[in-house]
């Protein structure tokens, strides 16, 4: 494999406006990803397009975490084939690029099952596409999984200016990578390997540069956001908690999240840091998975239901209106139906904001696949089913308690009607509001008048009520 540094294509080189376009699957991190590899593809001559028709290069960036995930790859490369060879009669030409955990898991594999893929690259090695693709117009074709030594963010090409403030008014900034926690249903660790947090003054730099283009609130990203730790100025170890002191220092940067955090790396710096910084919105994703003891031993989580639900009294003496959102599995092997009941006795206890919740998967490779006991697929959607009803209604609850409430919102963009405008409240729901009500990028204050489905409406949105009854708001 290359061991080559990022190549920048000379402007001989380049192929005037070849165009690119970029599909992105799975979690956050692969949408930081896909803007991280779009730039560096810019550096390449290569521009964007929307339309994946037009374009020269198709960089599938993909998600492995559950079976229908993975199928869905080979299911859009299916249809890749066809416009490929529709281009061809037309004398095009098309590279087809797979990205991901998909490219990491899966390898020279993905070319054995689908030939018109030209580039396999795995997310270690980002840094390397521009090098890569010159092999690709060479004629190689070429997987690229290893996991690199150099440090890929120090070798990606940073976002301009203009880059950023086209993406808007929110941002994601990857702070760690890599997962050391090896859940057995997970096929992260595998995927995209050991823990490693971004150094501190790495971090800071990118948020700056974020804040002068006008970016007014971050989400730090990792697999285990909540496992960061670096050095402050002074040579001190400190953790994700430490972080969000030093970034809520930077002018302009008025909000800060970060997903998604494992319970056992929560401490006390961390949740000091919700009792003290304004700055830092009142929302945690804090995923338990399993209410029950015998899973979540089975699950290697390393801690009780108990211990979590404990850990939250904590963060709500510090952070009292902390909205609270999780992810749930349901039939991991084994999973009984008094296990079963005591997720749902959990979430009773915890009461979610919003979740995500899902029928497990058995992923190759992991040990939970290995496990005896798999549950009977029907018995999972009907456990979902239940769950999901009882979330559902814990997260209408949540919202209907905003109602008469006021709260400061980040206008973000147009609303879908004439008239509106959306933001974000600090519980991460999108609020609809009259375009009087600020402009993108103010943080206002509104007065809730009503919650519907995902979203709230402010007192004074025109119409709004009926604009959201026919589908979801966030465009
Ligand atoms: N790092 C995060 C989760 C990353 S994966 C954490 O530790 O919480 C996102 C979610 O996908 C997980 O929280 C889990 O609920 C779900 N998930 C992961 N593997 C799965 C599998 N094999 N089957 C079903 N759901 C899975
Ligand atoms: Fe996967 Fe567990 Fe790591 Fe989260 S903590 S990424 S669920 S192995
Ligand atoms: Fe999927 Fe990889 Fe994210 S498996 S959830 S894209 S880390």
């Amino acid at each position: 494999m290359s061991d080559t540094r990022q190549a920048t294509i000379s402007p001989t080189e380049r192929a005037g406006s070849r165009k690119v376009f970029i599909k992105t699957y799975g979690c956050q991190m692969n949408v930081y990803d896909s803007q991280r590899m779009g730039d560096a593809l810019a550096t390449g001559g290569y521009v964007a397009t929307e339309a994946m028709e037009d374009a020269d290069l198709v960089l599938l960036n993909t998600c492995h975490i559950r079976e229908k995930a993975a199928e869905k790859i080979y299911s859009e490369l299916g249809r890749i084939r066809v416009m490929k060879a529709e281009r061809a009669a037309m004398g095009k030409d098309t590279r087809v690029a797979v990205a991901g955990c998909v490219a990491q898991a899966e390898g020279r594999e993905i070319i054995a099952r689908a030939p018109i893929v030209d580039l396999v690259i795995g997310p270690q090695t980002y840094h390397r596409l521009p090098d890569a693709l010159l092999r690709v117009d060479k004629g190689e074709r070429v997987v690229e999984t290893d996991y690199a030594v150099e440090d890929k963010f120090e070798h990606l090409p940073k976002a301009g200016k203009r880059e950023i403030s086209a993406r808007g008014v929110t941002a994601f900034l990857t702070v760690q990578e890599g997962c050391d926690k090896f859940c057995t249903f997970c096929v992260v660790p595998y995927t995209r390997g050991a823990e490693v947090s971004r150094p501190l003054a790495q971090i800071l730099d990118e948020a700056r540069r974020l804040a002068d283009a006008g970016v007014r609130e971050a989400t730090l990203l990792g697999q285990n956001v909540n496992a960061w730790h670096g050095e402050d100025a002074a040579g001190r170890p400190i953790g994700l908690g430490g972080l969000l002191y030093a970034l809520a220092e930077i002018p302009g940067l008025d909000r800060l999240r970060y997903t998604t955090s494992h319970p056992r790396d929560m401490d006390d710096e961390l949740i000091a840091a919700h009792r003290d910084l304004p700055e830092l919105m009142p929302y945690l994703h804090l995923p338990v998975q399993s209410g029950s003891d015998t899973i979540l031993k089975a699950m290697n989580r390393r801690h009780t239901g108990d211990d979590y639900l404990r850990l939250i009294e904590r963060i709500r003496t510090a952070r009292p209106d902390i909205a609270l959102s999780g992810d749930f599995i349901v039939g991991f092997p084994g999973e009984s139906d008094k296990d079963f009941e005591a997720t749902m006795r959990l979430i009773e206890a915890v009461g979610y904001a919003s979740a995500f919740s899902f029928k497990y998967s058995p992923r190759p490779g992991t040990p939970g696949a290995e496990l005896p006991g798999h549950v009977d697929e029907a018995v999972k959607a009907e456990r979902l089913a239940r769950l999901q009803d009882l979330l559902r209604c814990q997260q209408q609850a949540f919202s209907e308690s905003l109602v008469g409430k006021s709260l400061s919102v980040l206008v973000d963009k147009p609303g879908r009607r004439p008239g509106q405008i959306v933001g974000r409240s600090p519980y991460l729901q999108p609020v609809v509001m009259d375009e009087n009500a600020g402009t993108v990028g103010d943080v206002v204050t509104v007065e809730i008048a009503g919650a519907v489905a995902n979203s709230l409406i402010a007192v004074g949105a025109s119409d709004a009520r009926s604009a959201l009854t026919g589908g979801p708001v966030a465009a």
